[in-house]
């Protein structure tokens, strides 16, 4: 079987031929174009198709991919919002993903980006660089025994709750189903979580029921100087209410992975263009906001996770068995 990858890059070509010859049964391809309906028209013979976080999986291109006979696709990442699984259904194409390939890489970059936020290590290294050796302004606050709130405590909400714990915070959280591996965890309503923490981790799915889950009123009832952290999906912030509530000086800091207009930047090397999303913009201005490109499962181990169970769903949605990983 022929899988067609979409948008990818050296470093998913590395990782996935490393362990090719042990699927004889698999060809690779990969082109470096984005999926879209366009570039999906395109597809010749291959049954599957490879797609990531900013693939275009909407009914539209899943139409052209069944039309090009495509019968899989591919997800080689954990969230699926990108994917109208209904639309995949009806034109009958299975969808798989890989659920979890490292939930520690994606909670380390959470806390990577809370630490240098509290501590302004974005500002420390380019004063330092410029032989500039003071400490004005870079004030933080010691984490230990301050209250860490993570919302969603599934397989990466769980390992922050770790790290928050060996940080020595009190850790609360917020999820309707709570984990009975994180005996250390309080679980506590939404609100309370909100007036409560000192550092707030957002650890749930883009669906449409937390589609701007942060937003103006949600912003209201965090405690100020709050230091607020996504790295999990763009649209669960309203990034409008979330810029406001910068400019009311919220915020002691924030760290996003993920923001709502990323998709057009994401992996991209457009540092030649003018910008033209205004939004982004703003956000890069704030002097206590760090933003990176969706890099949280970006590790090496992640990598070759990732690779791994991605081959293993194509190996087994050939062979006729289930893998416990479809979506459809
Ligand atoms: P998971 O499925 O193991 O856990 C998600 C948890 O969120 C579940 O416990 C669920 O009950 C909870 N949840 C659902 N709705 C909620 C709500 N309204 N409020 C609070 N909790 C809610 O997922 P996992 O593997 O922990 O991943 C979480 C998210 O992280 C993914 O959906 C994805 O969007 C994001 N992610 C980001 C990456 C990055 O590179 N920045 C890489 C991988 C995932």
């Amino acid at each position: 079987m022929r899988i067609t990858f979409f948008a990818s890059k050296n470093y998913d070509k590395d990782s996935f031929n490393k362990i090719k010859a042990e699927y004889p049964e698999l060809e690779l391809e990969y082109w470096e174009t984005e999926l879209s309906a366009k570039t999906a028209s395109y597809v010749t013979d291959s049954e599957a198709i490879c797609a990531f976080v900013s693939a275009d999986v909407s009914e539209k291109v899943l139409k052209v991919l069944s039309e090009r006979g495509v019968k899989l696709v591919l997800m080689r990442c954990a969230g699926f919002n990108n994917v109208d699984l209904d639309a995949a259904t009806k034109y009958g194409i299975k969808v798989m993903r890989v659920p979890g390939y490292s939930p520690e890489a994606v909670a380390e970059l959470a806390m990577t980006l809370a630490m240098s936020v509290n501590r302004h290590i974005h500002k420390a290294y380019i004063r330092v660089r410029e032989n500039n050796y003071s400490l004005q302004g870079l004030t933080g606050v010691d984490l230990y025994k301050k209250t860490a709130g993570i919302v969603g405590t599934g397989k990466i909400g769980a390992a922050m709750a770790r790290i928050c714990h060996g940080f020595g915070m009190n850790v609360i959280a917020y999820d309707m189903y709570h984990n009975p591996d994180l005996p250390l965890v309080k679980y506590v309503e939404m609100d309370g979580l909100l007036a409560t923490s000192d550092l707030i981790s957002l650890h749930c799915p883009l669906m449409d029921s937390t589609y701007h889950m942060i937003n103006k009123e949600t912003i209201e009832k965090m405690k100020d100087g709050v230091i607020f952290i996504n790295t999990s999906r763009g649209g669960l912030v309203d990034t409008d209410d979330l810029i406001e509530g910068i400019r009311k000086h919220k915020f002691f800091g924030v760290g996003l992975d993920v923001y709502e207009e990323e998709t057009d930047n994401v992996f991209e090397n457009h540092e030649d263009d003018i910008m033209m999303h205004s939004t982004t913009a703003r956000l890069l201005s704030f002097p206590n906001v760090i933003v990176t490109s969706h890099q949280g499962f970006f590790t090496a181990e992640a990598l070759t996770a990732i690779s791994r169970v991605t081959l293993d769903n194509a190996a087994a949605y050939l062979k006729g068995e289930t893998a416990g990983t479809e979506l459809n």
